[in-house]
């Protein structure tokens, strides 16, 4: 089975961006994903690329989906449909789908661990992401009430298949 990870930050009523940004600026939210991707390969849509302030992230190899085939981002593997990102995932290294609202509903199908930042708070936002996590267990939680930075509390929650 190849090992496909989501992680992803969504709000009480399923936000997760507007304006081609995130709703918030949790920079223990960040580390988290920094920590946890490291060294990984990570997926993502155009959109979601076009939002990163300094291009590729760095230390992780970046492989971005676009429908245009005169796409090439630089630093990146570019790849024209989600077969074609599916085929450079395996079963040995963790490959992580980092968004946008898209690209996650096309690979929940084939994830087997999902990372979630769940902030408590309803956001006005235009991407949305619902997931049923009836079909997931949950294997770690760790829930954040004293972020001084920000005015809602927000849990790190870890599932598998
Ligand atoms: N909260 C979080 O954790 C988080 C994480 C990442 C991003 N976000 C937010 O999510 C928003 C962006 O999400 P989004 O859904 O608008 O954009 P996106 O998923 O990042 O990118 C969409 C792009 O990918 C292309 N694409 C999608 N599926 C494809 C396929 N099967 N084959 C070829 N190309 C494909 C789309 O082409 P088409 O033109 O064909 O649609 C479009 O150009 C932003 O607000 C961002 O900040 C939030």
């Amino acid at each position: 089975m190849k090992k496909i990870s989501i992680i992803v930050a969504i709000a009480q009523n399923s936000a997760i961006g507007k304006d081609n940004k995130l709703l918030w600026h949790i920079s223990n939210d960040l580390k988290r994903f920094k920590k946890i991707t490291k060294g990984h390969q990570v997926i993502m849509g155009k959109k979601t690329y076009e939002s990163l302030p300094n291009g590729p992230l760095p230390n992780r190899k970046n492989i971005v989906i676009s429908d245009d085939k005169n796409d090439k981002f630089e630093g990146c593997i570019t790849v024209y449909s989600i077969n074609e990102a599916l085929d450079l995932c395996n079963e040995t290294e963790e490959s992580f789908i980092i968004g946008g609202a898209s690209i996650y509903k096309q690979f929940l199908p084939f994830a087997n661990k999902f990372y979630l930042t769940r902030v408590h708070k309803d956001f006005d936002a235009d991407t949305f992401f619902e997931v049923n996590f009836n079909d997931w267990k949950l294997i770690e939680q760790e829930d954040i009430t004293d972020d001084t930075q920000n005015n809602f509390n927000y849990s790190f929650l870890t599932y598998v298949k």
